[in-house]
Parts: structure tokens; sequence; C-alpha cells
């Protein structure tokens, strides 16, 4: 479906009126076109944060903030994250449409025959201090594939290679990502198993040792599978918006990929998910006076924000939060978990709900609030949460970058208005 353009604006600057294209998106979103702008008017726009600007026309993902809707390539959020699968929704955030049984089969046991790194990556591994972060590790082992695959950076490159890289990137993120784990522990790697789906493989390779077997439970399995796809795409969110931007430089895909997962590490992205459960903590072991700290996001003298809360385009409850917060009852039920920070997030949610500061700027929980506290009764250690939402989110910044190159987009390149000094001597 293409974009519409059936209407203008006019705009009158310095006596003088200008016409600009309306557009108009296949949902009734609108746009005014300023492609063209500077080049008539010798004006831009300013909008610091992007907070109102359309980057890209595209057909991924819908999201309507106001009404709390979310849908890939048309198919509502709850239908997906209860009918369908991880690797299925990938298919279709890449492919553009659902697959058939056989060409999910066959995408499947393409990936499972990609899980293996290069022996010599394993290598990096031990230069990294134990200390690090697994992001940090993450980032940097996924730009490293680059330079093991150099014909990925071939630009005019056939589909087949394109296909042959996106599968590689699904398939080694796990591998990459629990060998991170791994070696933050000091622990021995442990490799895939082929015969295991997706999110099996991945939790054998974080939690099975040489010494012992993991025992895959299908609860953690399935409510794993659920967390990938909820978190599989959001449109022109930072650290997609960060992948399109490299991407149309036409670095190449690892390389951009890369670059995404460093955008989604901060806390005010993809990182909230770890800073929220480390506020509960820090909420419980002061006592747990949650008034104290609801006064604290609200004092603009203080730097404490309300990890988990606000969205920038959600105003109303963010549906992935809603499907999170139920699936987070039912797997502490299922698998016995009784979990004091889960007490906690919610009576903060009750208090700040309730609260005129929270709700005139209509702050309500994101999918990071409620996601951590699933991740701690899956065994997910706190600093492998980002790692988790970087596992979730490959295929929407797969599909992004393949929709960007395919649009053959121009180089991302923003303008700026000075605000420095104007032409000084250099002294002496
Ligand atoms: N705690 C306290 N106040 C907040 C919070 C919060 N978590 N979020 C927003 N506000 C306030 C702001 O101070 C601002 O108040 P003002 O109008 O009086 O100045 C108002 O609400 C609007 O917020 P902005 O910061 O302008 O909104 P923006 O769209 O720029 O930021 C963001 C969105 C970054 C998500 C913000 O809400 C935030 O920092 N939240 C906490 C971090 C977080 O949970 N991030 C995860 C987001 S989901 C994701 O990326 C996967």
């Amino acid at each position: 479906m293409e974009a519409v353009m059936n209407d203008t604006a006019k705009v009158v600057l310095d006596g003088q009126e200008y016409e600009l294209p309306v557009v108009t998106g296949s949902e009734g979103e609108k746009a005014i076109d300023i492609t063209k702008f500077r080049g008539s008017t010798g004006y831009i726009t300013l909008d610091s944060g992007y907070k109102n600007t359309g980057a890209t026309k595209s057909a991924i993902t819908f999201l309507d903030g106001e009404k709390g809707v979310l849908r890939y390539r048309g198919y509502p959020i709850e239908q997906l994250a209860e009918k369908s699968t991880f690797l299925e929704v990938a298919y279709l955030l890449i492919y553009g449409k659902l697959p058939t049984t056989e060409q999910l089969t066959g995408f499947s046991t393409n990936i499972s025959r990609h899980t293996l790194v290069h022996e010599d990556m394993k290598r990096f591994y031990e230069a990294y201090p134990s200390k690090a972060h697994p992001m940090g590790v993450l980032a940097s082992m996924v730009s490293a594939l680059s330079t093991f695959y150099p014909e990925s950076q071939k630009p005019n490159r056939p589909i087949e290679a394109i296909d042959l890289t996106i599968v590689r990137l699904l398939a080694k993120l796990p591998t990459l990502a629990a060998w991170s784990y791994k070696n933050s522990q000091g622990h021995p790697v442990i490799y895939p198993k082929n015969s295991y789906n997706y999110c099996q493989n991945f939790l054998h390779m974080m939690f099975a040792m040489p010494t012992e077997e993991y025992e895959l439970d299908p609860v953690v399995v399935k409510a794993l599978d659920q967390l990938l796809i909820l978190h599989a795409d959001h449109e022109q969110n930072c650290s997609a918006s960060t992948v399109r931007i490299v991407g149309s430089s036409h670095a190449n895909l690892y390389s951009s990929i890369s670059a995404g997962v460093i955008a989604l590490w901060g806390p005010l992205h993809g990182g909230a998910n770890q800073a929220v459960i480390e506020m509960l903590k820090m909420i419980r072991n002061d006592g747990g006076n949650l008034q104290k700290w609801v006064d604290k996001a609200k004092d603009k003298n203080d730097e404490f924000r309300m990890m988990g809360f606000g969205h920038r385009v959600y105003k109303n409850m963010d549906p992935r939060a809603r499907i999170i917060k139920k699936a987070c009852d039912d797997i502490l039920n299922k698998l016995g978990v009784v979990d004091p920070v889960l007490d906690i997030a919610k009576k903060l949610e009750e208090v700040a709900l309730k609260d005129e500061y929270f709700v005139s700027r209509k702050l309500y929980p994101n999918v990071d609030f409620y996601s951590g506290i699933i991740y701690r009764a899956l065994g997910i250690p706190t600093n492998m949460f980002t790692v988790m939402f970087a596992l979730g989110r490959l295929p929407g910044w797969i599909a992004q970058w393949k929709e960007m190159i395919e649009n053959k987009e121009p180089i991302g390149r923003p303008r700026q208005i000075y605000v420095g000094e104007n032409e000084r001597n250099y002294p002496g």
C-alpha cells in the first residue's frame, strides 16, 4: 500500500505563501511533506528528538499511542503473542507476510544450521574483562561478524546473500548472547544444539554446563518465546532509527545491527528493564515507602525518574505491558515463584496511576516495567535483561534495515540551527 497525497498545507513565511503536500498513511495518519521545503523557502524545521518528525514511510509496524494499538504487518500484537511463534513473527516482519508451513520449516531449519560461530570468535571472549556488561560484549561481537563475512560488505549484493546474512544474524545472536553471559561467569561456553528450537537452544546455551544438562521446562520456553514476540518491533524508536540511519550510509547489516544494540542499551530505551529491577530492589531495601519515590520522580530538582514509566509514543497503556503483566502472574504461579519485587511493582503502579502528575502527563507502565520480573522468574540474571530485549528486537531491526535499503532511502543527515560563536580570530 502506498501513502496517498491528496491535500496540501499552506505556510506563510515573510508574507509569502507556500503550499506543501499532505501525505496520508493507510491508517489515516497525516504528515506534511517538507522534503522540498528548504529548497523553496530557505527554512528548515526544528524538532529536537524528532518528536514530531516522520523519518520514513514504513509498512512494517503500526502503532497508535493514544489508543494503545500495536500491529505487526497488520496483525494485532495480542493475537501474535497468543497464537504465533517468535520465528514465524520474525519471518512476518522481515518478509512482509506469514510464512507457509513449508517456508517456516525451511526458515527454522536454516537458522538451526547456522548457530555456530567461527571458533576464532571464541578467543575474543577471553580478552573481555569478566565484569564486562554483556550488552557491550554483544555489540562488539555482532560487529565482529562482519569481519568473518567480508562479502556482506559489498554493495548491490544479490538477494540470496542478504538472506544468508539475515539467517546468520538470527542464528548467531543467541549463541553470542549466551556466550557473553558464560564469559561474565567465568564458565566454559556451551555449544548450540540443532535439535532444539530457537528458545530451547538459547536456554540450553545459557544454563547447561559441561558437567550438567539443563532441563528444559515448556513453561519457561513458551514464556521466553512470547516475550521475544512482544519485543520484535516497535517502528521508528531510538534503536530502529539508529539501524536505519547507520545502514543508510550502506554500512553492512552486521554493523548496523551492532549500532542498534548499543542504542538499545541506554536506560531510557531497552536498558530500562534492568533499571526497573534495580529501582524496585532499591525501594524495597529502603523500606518500601512508595510515596517517597513517587514524590522523588515528580521533583524536577531530583534526578530520579520512575523507570518503566512513560513512553514517547504511548499516551495510554502500552499494550505489551498489559500482556506482560498478565503473563507475569501466570508464569510466577506456574513456576511457583514468589517474588516480593512483583508486589512492590504492583503497588507502585497503583500509587503512580492515581497521582495527578502521572495522570496529567499520561505516564503509564511501559513494556519494561514487568518484563524484568518475568526474566527473573525464568532465571535470567539482571545484566542479561537488555540482551534479551536485543534478541527479541533483532527481526524488527532487520526488517527496518531491509525496508530502508529496498526503498533506496537517501543517507540520513539532519540539519541544525547553529547557536554557537560567530566568526572570531585565533588569539595572537
Ligand atoms: N518519571 C517521572 N517523570 C517522567 C517520566 C518518568 N519515568 N517520564 C516522563 N516524565 C515526565 C517528564 O519529566 C515530562 O514532564 P514535564 O512535562 O513536566 O517536563 C513529561 O513527563 C514528558 O516526558 P518527556 O521526557 O518529555 O517524554 P519523552 O517522550 O521525551 O521521554 C521516555 C520518554 C524517555 C520513555 C521517558 O518517559 C522516560 O525517561 N521513562 C523512563 C525510562 C523508561 O522506562 N524507558 C523505557 C521506554 S520503553 C522502551 O524504550 C522499550
